[in-house]
């Protein structure tokens, strides 16, 4: 039996998607537990054809692995419809493949209203998903579990509620609770198709001895308790978060592997230490593709950030790493590496700093690392000496690295 969890240790968009696509070809079962439609997890085959998950599990690419959504995770109905059409499930057999927890929190258009009026307020760069106002409410008590979707009176009831206290904030016109439930009536049988016990099957799954892969989204620095607050995620985006929400216990992971890009990206607002304005982070963001799956919006790109990496390794419990994009790199003759900061006050430090407002006034202290020509194969020393450095630095061991976005350019250093 084992169970391994898989987490982004940057701001997101680490190559999550490809990594837990190679991973499950030998897994049973592949869950997701946090998150929602924020996520964009791409997957490219072999043949070059691009799939992109928002919702439901990368393991979905695979014929075999049962795949989960756990409780932890908040859901757009409409969203999950049309992905579980593009996977080709139908109500009638989607459980056999997709598991969804009632539990699950749902995104209804009030959230995305209030997210709005909030991001006016906050300025985050949310995805404008509707994220946090659905786990906010969650907290609140005020949430619609997606189980509600098998209660019509309930739900109606609710949806007034939901549209009284938005209404509250001002929010101008809103939808009327009634067409919110008529339209939930035209997808409500495939989410309920889909629903069923997923804590329940994942611990008989380990009791049987399948192989589990818990898939995270977003990155620990991202986390709500210990990422760049307030530019962060609403939800846990750590190892522990991931268990949590889908039931598991912290004991019952086997393994925990954090996905790592060669440098780093991030969307949306907030500090970025190793952020590079000019010619370097144009270079990067060109080579590397970088535009969001989900938005669609430039991602901001700079060199690996050392310090960063060691402080969500510590968050995460990752022991195992897995590197990706080191073909952007290529051609370099030489990488900058995030090995401390220069924090006013304090001098030259190599923890991150947890106060956030003093950590968006830190700067980077570089050291060189030698750059190589091609990455392919994971040959060239220079890559070798690249990959040795972060685990020296954060006590991680790299156990894959890539080297381009499809399934086979991916091997042990
Ligand atoms: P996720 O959110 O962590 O799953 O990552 P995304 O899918 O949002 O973004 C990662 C992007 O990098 C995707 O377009 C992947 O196809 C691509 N990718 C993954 N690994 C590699 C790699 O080693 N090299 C290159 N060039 N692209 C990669
Ligand atoms: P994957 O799983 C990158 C960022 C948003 C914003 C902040 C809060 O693809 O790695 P939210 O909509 O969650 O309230 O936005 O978090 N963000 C991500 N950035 N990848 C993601 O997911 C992200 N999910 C949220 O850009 O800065
Ligand atoms: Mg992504």
């Amino acid at each position: 039996m084992s169970v391994t969890a898989l987490v982004g240790l940057q701001w997101g968009d680490e190559g999550k998607g490809k990594v837990v696509d190679y991973l499950a070809a030998d897994m049973d079962v592949v869950a997701r537990g946090a998150g929602g439609a924020n996520a964009g997890h791409t997957i490219v085959l072999d043949d070059g054809t691009k799939r992109v998950l928002h919702l439901l599990p990368s393991g979905m690419v695979r014929p075999d692995p049962l795949c989960l959504m756990g409780a932890g995770m908040v859901v757009e109905p409409w969203q999950m419809v049309s992905e579980m059409k593009e996977a080709g499930l139908e109500p009638s057999t989607a459980s056999r493949r997709l598991l969804l927890s009632p539990r699950a929190q749902m995104v209804l258009p009030y959230h995305r209203i209030l997210e709005e009026r909030l991001e006016a307020i906050l300025n985050i760069g949310t995805t404008r998903r509707g994220i946090g106002p659905t786990y906010a409410l969650g907290a609140l008590r005020m949430g619609t579990p997606v189980g509600l979707l098998g209660h019509r009176e309930e739900l109606r009831a609710w949806l007034q509620r939901m549209h009284d206290m938005v209404a509250g904030f001002g929010s101008g016109d809103l939808p009327d609770p009634l067409e919110v439930l008529e339209s939930l009536d035209a997808v409500s049988n495939w989410l309920l198709s889909t629903t069923g016990n997923v804590t329940g099957e994942l611990h008989r799954a380990r009791a049987a001895g399948k192989r589990i892969l818990l898939e995270g989204a977003q990155g620990v620095m991202l986390d709500l308790l210990h990422g760049t607050y307030p530019f962060v995620t609403s939800s846990s985006t750590t190892a522990t978060g991931l268990a949590a929400g889908v039931g598991l216990g912290p004991s019952d992971m086997d393994r925990v592997i954090g996905v790592v890009k060669a440098y780093t990206t991030r969307v949306g607002e907030g500090p970025f230490p190793t952020e590079e304005h000019g010619p370097a982070g144009e270079m990067l963001a060109q080579k590397g593709g970088e535009f969001g799956a989900t938005t669609g919006r430039p991602r901001r790109c700079g060199w690996l950030d050392l310090v960063a990496l060691k402080w969500a390794v510590r968050v995460s419990g990752a022991r195992e790493l897995v590197l990706t994009k080191l073909d952007v790199l290529d051609g370099l003759e030489e990488i900058p590496l995030c090995v401390a900061y220069e924090v006013p006050g304090l001098g030259r430090v190599e923890d991150m700093p947890e106060d956030a407002w003093l950590y968006a006034k830190v700067r980077p202290v570089y050291e060189m690392a030698k750059g190589w020509s091609s990455s392919a194969g994971l040959s060239d020393p220079h890559v070798r000496d690249y990959i040795s450095l972060i685990e020296e630095f954060t006590g991680a061991r790299v156990i894959k690295a890539s080297w381009g976005p499809r399934r086979s350019q991916m091997g042990e250093p």
